[in-house]
């Protein structure tokens, strides 16, 4: 016989999970209703008679309270103003990639704080990354590539010390790169590529020792190239082509073991050729690209040891 106060703490229980599920379900309802897209086949099945958990496209939850959310490519054109940021506090995957989702990133998303995933990549979105996002802890995944964001890379950002993938290129980002990024050192790739980012590479990203991939190209970004990339042993792409990167490329940039693609085009970059790469990244240098620059000096006979290049442009 299970006593009177167990089966009223079950009940309550479960009263309270259904309470709460319910209101998670509502409150998507409710987002739904903003889209101008109202004859959208893919979320049809989001519908109150329906079971958010068990039948909505896209929807998945741990413990009865949703806890995934892709709708990616799903032809949703709305905003993020009425999603239900404080709803649903169980939030850890987010995907609303390749939407029309127009207008800016409310701060309220700092209230999904179990997030580990956000992908808001190839919507309409504008204005600025809101700082908040810095208090999102435990996430490890941003690309938010391919909107309209503007304003400045909020240095808050430095607080997300798992994050592993930072992803904004094409955007309208400006001013510097925040010297903070240089404490996220879970990173393994940094894309900040075709934005209008100014002032020099901050020589903290020389901490970054686990990145495979830093794309900077396509900014305005001016200074010399530090040496202390090449502490970057993980490094297997470097992108910095299309900037206004100036002096010398530095030896150091040929200690990187793993480097397999190095653009460095379009730049004011002048002096030689480091003998470096030629001796260091050796079965691993596929692409190499110093071409519009004002270089000097011959071509270093090291190269020859580039065993697996297969482009090599230099003018
Ligand atoms: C609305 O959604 C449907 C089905 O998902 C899609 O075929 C259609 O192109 C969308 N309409 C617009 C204007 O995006
Ligand atoms: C996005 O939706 C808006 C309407 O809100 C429309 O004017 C615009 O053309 C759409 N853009 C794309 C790329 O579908
Ligand atoms: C939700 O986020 C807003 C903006 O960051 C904040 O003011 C509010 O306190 C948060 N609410 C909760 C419940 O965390
Ligand atoms: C970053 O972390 C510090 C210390 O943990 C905290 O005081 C600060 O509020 C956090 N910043 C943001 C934007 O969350
Ligand atoms: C970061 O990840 C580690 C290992 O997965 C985990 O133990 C830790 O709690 C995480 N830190 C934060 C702030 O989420
Ligand atoms: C970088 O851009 C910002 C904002 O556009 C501007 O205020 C700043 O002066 C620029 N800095 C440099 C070094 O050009
Ligand atoms: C980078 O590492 C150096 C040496 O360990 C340290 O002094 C510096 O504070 C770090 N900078 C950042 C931004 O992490
Ligand atoms: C760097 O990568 C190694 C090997 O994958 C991993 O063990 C380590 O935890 C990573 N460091 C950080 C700070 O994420
Ligand atoms: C960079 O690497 C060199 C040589 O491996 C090391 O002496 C130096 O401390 C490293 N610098 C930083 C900031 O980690
Ligand atoms: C590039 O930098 C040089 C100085 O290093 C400056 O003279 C030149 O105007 C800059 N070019 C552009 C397009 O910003």
């Amino acid at each position: 016989m299970v006593p009177k106060i167990v089966q009223f703490l079950i009940l309550l229980y479960l009263f309270t999970v259904t309470f709460a599920f319910n209101e998670e379900e509502i409150a998507l309802l409710k987002w739904k209703a903003t889209f101008k897209n109202q004859t959208n086949s893919l979320l049809a099945s989001w519908t109150q008679s329906s079971n958010a958990c068990m039948d909505w496209y896209g929807v998945m939850c741990l413990n009865g309270r949703v806890s995934k959310l892709d709708i990616q490519g799903a032809h949703v054109i709305g905003t993020l103003y009425d999603f239900p940021f404080s709803t649903l506090p169980f939030l850890e995957y987010v995907d609303l990639s390749v939407n029309n989702l127009s207008g800016t990133i409310p701060p309220e998303i700092s209230n999904l704080t179990n997030l580990v995933y956000l992908d808001l990549h190839t919507n309409m979105i504008s204005g600025t990354i809101p700082f908040q996002i810095g208090s999102l802890a435990n996430l490890q995944n941003i690309n938010i590539y391919d909107n309209l964001l503007n304003g400045f890379i909020p240095a808050s950002l430095s607080n997300l010390t798992n994050l592993s993938i930072l992803s904004l290129y094409q955007n309208n980002l400006y001013g510097s790169i925040p010297t903070e990024i240089g404490y996220l050192r879970s990173l393994t790739s940094l894309d900040l590529g075709t934005n209008s980012l100014n002032g020099s590479i901050p020589i903290s990203l020389g901490n970054l020792t686990n990145l495979s991939s830093l794309f900077l190209n396509g900014n305005h970004i001016s200074g010399f190239i530090p040496a202390l990339l090449g502490n970057l042993t993980s490094l297997s792409i470097l992108y910095l082509q299309e900037n206004n990167l100036s002096g010398s490329t530095p030896e150091e940039i040929g200690y990187l073991r793993s480097l397999s693609q190095l653009v460095l085009a379009k730049n004011s970059l002048s002096g030689v050729i480091p003998a470096s790469l030629g001796n260091l990244a050796k079965n691993s240098l596929s692409y190499l690209d110093f071409s519009t620059n004002f270089l000097s000096g011959s071509i270093p006979t090291s190269l020859g040891n580039l065993n697996v290049l297969y482009l090599l442009s230099l003018c």
